[in-house]
């Protein structure tokens, strides 16, 4: 499916300029800076498909890449990040609504940073996506950052952290964009969901 060629369609301001929904689409979520765009960039395999940056808030608009499979979305982060309030506010109120009204959103990846684990405005996102039935799965970033202790440790916390979640699916990945390491495994569920 990643084989293919893969484009970047459109970046996407508010919710009537998204794509028709004519296809599946699966979209990556997560605190500014987790590693999204890096993470849809070792998924396809193309270096510089979405922009990554070491600065919080790179990403600042819906952006849709075309597959031979589903849309991939790369999401503007929540949390921190460095753009005055009123912006950020902006593309807070359009990841909410995209994440509880795209009828063909499969499944939403929430990434998780294997150094932090879940935090507070996670949970806020992940009670979002029950509330709005939007399966959802755990993706852990950075893993080349983490000892292999810590890493077992931050699932078990994830694993808790997901009990109280009934949209959770509750295979957890962990991966490495930096290294390769869950990439393979996450283009195979990608691969299931269509
Ligand atoms: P926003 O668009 O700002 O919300 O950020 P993002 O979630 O898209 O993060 P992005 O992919 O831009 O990555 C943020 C920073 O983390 C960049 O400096 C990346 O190089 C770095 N990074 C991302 N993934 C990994 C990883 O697997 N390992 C390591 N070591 N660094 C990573
Ligand atoms: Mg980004």
């Amino acid at each position: 499916m990643f084989a293919g060629p893969v484009e970047f369609l459109k970046g996407v301001v508010a919710m009537d300029g998204l794509p028709p929904a004519d296809r599946l689409e699966v979209c990556f979520a997560g605190r500014s800076n987790v590693g999204k765009s890096s993470l849809i960039n070792a998924l396809t395999g193309r270096k510089t498909l979405a922009r990554a940056s070491n600065t919080p808030g790179r990403t600042q608009e819906i952006n849709y890449f075309t597959t031979q499979g589903p849309y991939l979305v790369d999401l503007p982060g929540y949390g921190y990040a460095e753009a005055p309030l009123a912006v950020v506010e902006k593309w807070q109120r359009l990841l909410k609504a995209y994440l509880s009204g795209r009828v063909t959103l499969r499944r939403a990846f929430v990434l998780i940073d294997t150094r932090h684990g879940v935090k507070k405005v996670d949970d806020e996102i992940l009670a979002l996506l029950d509330r709005s039935a939007v399966t959802f799965q755990v993706v852990l970033t950075k893993a080349d950052k983490v000892s292999r202790a810590d890493q077992a440790q931050v699932i078990e916390q994830v694993r808790g952290a997901l009990a109280k979640h009934p949209a959770a699916y509750p295979e957890i990945v962990l991966t490495s964009s930096e290294k390769g390491d869950g990439i393979e495994t996450l283009r195979a569920i990608i691969a299931t969901l269509v």
